[in-house]
């Protein structure tokens, strides 16, 4: 059975000193009340030793938000996946939207990232996702494939096993417009479809499947009920913990 997932990205977001507040306060809370899902947080780098460290014991996973796509050496401001590994982190987003765009984050790019973070031992959060005008012209399907096949379906049946994937539609990141939970399970049915095609029935299934974009506590449960939507990769609702356990408790 595929794990569902409810994954935070803070994107550029907190000061160490409040990132270890909200990491705190969420911790307290989801040891009273245990999730029925695997909880995750994204942080920026400087607070992954702190944060892991902290988390150690409790029901919350640590991502980074990125990692180089060299192993090491002269790459000035850069950070590699054995950096990351070495903090306690168990995963890394990889082709967030935010990455692609602003920093020209390429297919080939996003692939070298990937192989080098599952040859470190993460966990891969893997983004794809349409924009406003290929949405438009009807070819998010075509699109989300492309970026699987750009970056991750070169990956061996075994590696594919360590990949998340988080279909989040570039439209509905932080616009407050999300997709419909009709909408979202459409392309959430052919994402895994493609995912069998290349790795197989039972592999597919086994995969966690995320909806990003807008993702809030009063549209999560509609979502999440559909059979292809394994959960949320959340950005500003993950940023207030009280928001974030509002979208955990959709999976009670
Ligand atoms: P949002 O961001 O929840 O603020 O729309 C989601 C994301 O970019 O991961």
């Amino acid at each position: 059975m595929r794990k569902k997932i409810v994954a935070g990205n803070w994107k550029m977001n907190k000061t160490l000193q409040e990132g270890v507040a909200l990491a705190t306060e969420l911790k307290d809370i989801l040891a009273v009340e245990k999730p029925n899902c695997e909880v995750i947080i994204g942080t920026p780098f400087i607070h992954l030793a702190t944060i892991s460290e902290m988390l150690k014991d409790s029901v919350v996973a640590v991502s980074a938000q990125n990692c180089a796509n060299k192993a090491s050496g002269a790459y000035t401001g850069e950070v590699s996946a054995a950096m990351v590994k070495s903090t306690g982190a168990e995963y890394v987003i990889l082709g967030h939207s935010e990455r692609r765009e602003y920093y020209n984050e390429t297919p080939e790019i996003l692939k070298e990232k990937v192989d080098l973070a599952l040859e470190n031992g993460l966990k891969v959060i893997f983004c794809i996702g349409e924009s406003l005008a290929q949405r438009e012209a009807n070819e998010q399907e075509a699109v989300c494939k492309a970026e699987l096949m750009g970056s991750v379906f070169h990956l061996s049946p075994e590696q594919w096993k360590n990949i998340v994937i988080a279909y989040e539609p570039i439209w509905a990141i932080g616009t407050g417009k999300t997709a419909t939970a009709d909408q979202a399970e459409e392309i959430h049915a052919f994402i895994r479809q493609c995912v069998a095609e290349v790795y197989g029935a039972e592999a597919a299934d086994n995969t966690s499947i995320l909806y990003g974009g807008s993702c809030k506590a009063s549209n999560a449960p509609e979502l999440f009920a559909k059979p292809d939507i394994d959960g949320g990769l959340i950005g500003g609702a993950s940023l207030k913990a009280p928001d974030f356990k509002g979208i955990i408790d959709a999976w009670k």
